[in-house]
């Protein structure tokens, strides 16, 4: 029996080009596993009303992890357009499989490391190397919102917080609401992992990115949570900053940070920036991580222009698998195909066309596999 299960899911578009190179260099380094392959994506909501198929969580559920590529999301009204004929008008609703695996298999935590590789034509500086750390279940994300804003909903606002009363004369139909739910355990257990993280890799600060001047009690409440787990952790320090202020100070001086960490929706506005800083999607990898599970997945989406022209640069899913090896607890494995990564990048003589070369996905892939 291998060591290791892994579901294979490549979704759509340009996920199966890069899930594709992904196995290249997997199968260089030898990696005992069992790769289990699974349906999900845009196909599979158009023919069965699902885009993440029962069958699917099945096979999730029997695996050690998950290696995903990308999939096509549209808007409820255009989803539904594209159903095909027999399934139209039946209730099925869209909605996001890659949120659903999040909140389903209760993946909290999102880590984003964004470092520059020398060579890179696209760094913005080369002496970045971040690492994001985003809450992923909770926050502005969590779904619970309400348009019209139902009349109990708003009689119990009203009764409970002074300060709705300015709303009170807006037509409920002219209300939206979207709530922004943190809880103390999400919260505490985004940042453990942000602090053990930087002991384990030696860095010295953690930034805690959010608002608690004026989002109060969410933003409040995590801030507060991480004063007290910092103090657990006298070797790293804690640096607080506000989120329009940080994403300033990643545009002036981004090589000063080292692990970021914050909530959902700030969490993921940062780790775009990050991404840009370093390359872009072709380079931003990312893993969702829970207690008992984790998916890993490029941060980037199905790009359906380039989908099956193996045109797209697969360093994001290289640097992902690496960050599936790092899980694994098979540092060496990781040490290896990190540094043919970054090998590639430095000759840059074999590059995809982000990178201004002509190079195919699977070119690179090959490329890195005889660095290895
Ligand atoms: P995208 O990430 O798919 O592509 C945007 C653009 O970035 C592409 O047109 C391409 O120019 C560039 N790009 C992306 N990946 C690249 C790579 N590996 N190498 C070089 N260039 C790359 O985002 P977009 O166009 O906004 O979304 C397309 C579809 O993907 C949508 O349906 C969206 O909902 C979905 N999506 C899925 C995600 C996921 O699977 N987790 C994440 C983000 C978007
Ligand atoms: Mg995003």
């Amino acid at each position: 029996m291998a060591k290791y299960k892994i579901a294979w899911l490549p979704g759509d578009g340009i996920g199966n080009d890069v899930m594709e190179a992904a196995k290249i260099v997997l199968d260089e380094l030898n990696l005992d596993a069992e790769y289990l392959p699974g349906d999900v994506g845009w196909e599979f909501w158009e023919k069965e009303g699902n885009p993440l198929p029962d069958r699917t969580i099945k096979i999730l559920k029997e695996t050690d992890c998950c290696l995903f590529g990308a999939i096509t999301s549209k808007p409820k009204d255009e989803a539904e357009k594209e159903l095909a004929p027999e399934l139209k008008g039946k209730g099925y609703v869209y909605s996001s499989p890659i949120v659903r695996l999040r909140q389903e298999f209760k993946l909290h935590t999102n880590l984003r490391p964004c470092k520059a590789y020398k060579g890179n034509p696209l760094n913005y500086r080369d002496d970045i190397d971040l690492v994001v750390f985003r809450e992923n279940t909770e926050g502005l994300y969590s779904g619970v919102e309400f348009h019209p804003l139902p009349k109990d909903v708003m009689d119990s606002l009203l009764k409970n917080h002074p300060k709705m009363k300015r709303f009170e004369e807006t037509p409920l139909k002219d209300i939206a609401l979207s709530c922004r739910i943190f809880t103390r355990k999400a919260c505490q257990s985004v940042v453990r992992q942000a602090f053990k993280y930087a002991e384990k890799y030696k860095r010295n600060s953690i930034t805690i990115i959010e608002k608690p001047n004026i989002i109060r009690e969410t933003s409040g409440l995590m801030v507060r949570e991480a004063r007290k787990i910092a103090s657990e952790y006298p070797g790293t320090e804690l640096w607080e900053t506000n989120i329009d202020a940080m994403c300033m100070w990643l545009v002036k001086n981004p090589q000063i940070y080292s692990v970021l960490v914050s909530s959902n929706m700030f969490g993921d506005i940062v780790s775009d920036l990050c991404a840009q800083l370093i390359g872009g999607l072709g380079f931003a990898s990312s893993a969702n991580i829970g207690d008992d599970y984790a998916l890993f997945e490029p941060t980037h989406g199905s790009a359906p222009k380039y989908a099956g022209q193996y045109k797209v640069n697969p360093m994001a899913m290289l640097l992902t698998v690496k960050l599936m090896l790092d899980h694994f607890g098979e540092e060496e494995l990781a040490q290896r195909l990190e540094n043919a990564i970054a090998r590639v990048i430095e000759e840059g003589k074999v590059r995809t066309y982000d990178l201004g070369g002509t190079a195919s996905t699977l070119d690179v892939a090959r490329e890195v596999a005889r660095k290895i």
